[in-house]
């Protein structure tokens, strides 16, 4: 896809993967608009609109996507679910609000958010959404059962959708990062971050690149590792 003049919406923009990919988008002259609790500090453009969304709250969805056509129509061509967050301890320790929140934001947040976009990109005839699952998505690990099971579930959901959307010329691609180095670790104890893992910029790349394929492909899944194993 030529990314230029585009309309795209990004949700959990504030920081990290979501921050990183909103500067990405403009800088390709795309129109952003970020769902979000929290307003991005530094983005100072006429082609971005930051719209106050709790992606848990389907009251708070339908405001976002009305607010978005108003601004800037019906023709919305990108939509990257990157809202999300983890907790980590033993299963056992795990509160069922934190496994709400996990599931609430990072399951239903993907979902919601897609229920009121792709029709208007079925309507289109022309789309991309790009979900952001990790490679907590593909494998267990230790202390992380509920935030596997979210992330898990963005892959079956986004591995179902890319079939549903496919006969609509509209794309559904998920990609899985490995470590990012973001706020994202404040609720993992046993990891510190540090500069052997991926920056949020390079995410983002990635994910223009993919938005960026010519439009007989179709990127299924990306998983991203960094370089050096051990963190
Ligand atoms: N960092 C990693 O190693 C890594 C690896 C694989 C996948 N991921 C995934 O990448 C995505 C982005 O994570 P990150 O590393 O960039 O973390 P981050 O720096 O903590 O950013 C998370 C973003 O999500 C927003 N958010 C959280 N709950 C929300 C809600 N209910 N409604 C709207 N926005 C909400 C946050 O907004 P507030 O500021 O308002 O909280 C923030 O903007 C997440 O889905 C995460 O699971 C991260």
């Amino acid at each position: 896809m030529e990314l230029e003049n585009k309309i795209a919406v990004v949700t959990g923009v504030s920081k990290g993967i979501g921050k990183a990919t909103v500067e990405a988008l403009l800088q390709a002259g795309t129109k952003v608009v970020g769902w979000g609790r929290t307003a991005p500090h530094g983005i100072i453009s006429n082609d971005f609109l930051f719209v106050p969304c709790d992606v848990r709250k389907v009251n708070d969805v339908a405001k976002a996507i009305n607010i978005t056509t108003d601004k800037w129509g019906e023709k919305i061509d990108i939509l990257i679910n990157n809202a999300g967050l983890g907790y980590f301890n033993l299963m056992e320790e795990i509160t069922l609000m934190q496994w709400d929140e996990m599931f609430d934001t990072n399951v239903k947040g993907t979902f919601l958010c897609c229920k009121v976009i792709l029709p208007l990109m079925k309507k289109n005839k022309f789309g991309h959404i790009i979900n952001i699952s990790s490679i907590a998505g593909t494998q267990g690990i230790p202390e992380g059962t509920a935030y596997c099971a979210t992330k898990f579930a963005v892959r079956g959901f986004s591995q179902s959708l890319f079939k549903e959307a496919r006969p609509h010329n509209v794309k559904v691609s998920c990609v899985y990062p490995g470590s990012v180095k973001t706020e994202f670790f404040k609720n993992y104890p046993t990891i510190t971050t540090n500069d052997d893992m991926m920056k949020p910029e390079d995410i983002a790349s990635s994910l223009i690149h993919i938005l960026q394929t010519p439009e007989n492909i179709l990127p299924v899944d990306l998983e991203l590792r960094p370089m050096k194993t051990k963190m």
